[in-house]
């Protein structure tokens, strides 16, 4: 199945700030969410069929302290809390690796703070959708 990247500074923000002051990023920049509970990004993804999906987000936390965000797709919580521990310095990218169901077409994935830290920077999602059906036999 193909990946296709989105860039976080391309989604749906709320309550964080497209920045570019650290290095390694892709795109134009990387959001630094606000530091409160429930700033989100938000991606609209589309998936060529039904089923399961590999997602990555792509992220930085130059503190010592967890950052964990609730994963929701099309709006029901996938992974709730997950962790984005410390990744030493906000010049260190590291990909958070899930396995999500989408439907075929248009889904919402939103990544949201749960504690008063905020987010981690988060320079993109990846999505790779879609299942290759092997051939049946003679
Ligand atoms: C620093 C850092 C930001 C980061 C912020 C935070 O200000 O430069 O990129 O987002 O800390 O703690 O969230």
């Amino acid at each position: 199945a193909a990946t296709t990247s989105y860039e976080a500074e391309s989604a749906t923000i709320s309550q964080g700030v497209v920045e570019s002051n650290h290095a390694g990023y892709s795109g134009t920049g990387f959001v630094n969410y606000d530091n409160l509970v429930g700033s989100y990004v938000q991606w609209s993804v589309t998936a060529p069929s039904a089923g399961a999906a590999t997602i990555v987000l792509r992220y930085s936390n130059g503190t010592t302290t967890n950052r964990p965000m609730d994963i929701t797709v099309n709006g029901t919580v996938v992974a709730a809390a997950t962790s984005f521990g410390s990744t030493t310095n906000w010049d260190t990218w590291q990909s958070k690796t899930l396995t999500v169901n989408l439907n075929a077409g248009t889904n919402t994935i939103r990544a949201t703070a749960t504690t008063a830290n905020g987010g981690p920077n988060v320079d993109w999602l990846s999505v790779d959708a879609g299942t290759t059906v092997p051939p049946t036999g003679p």
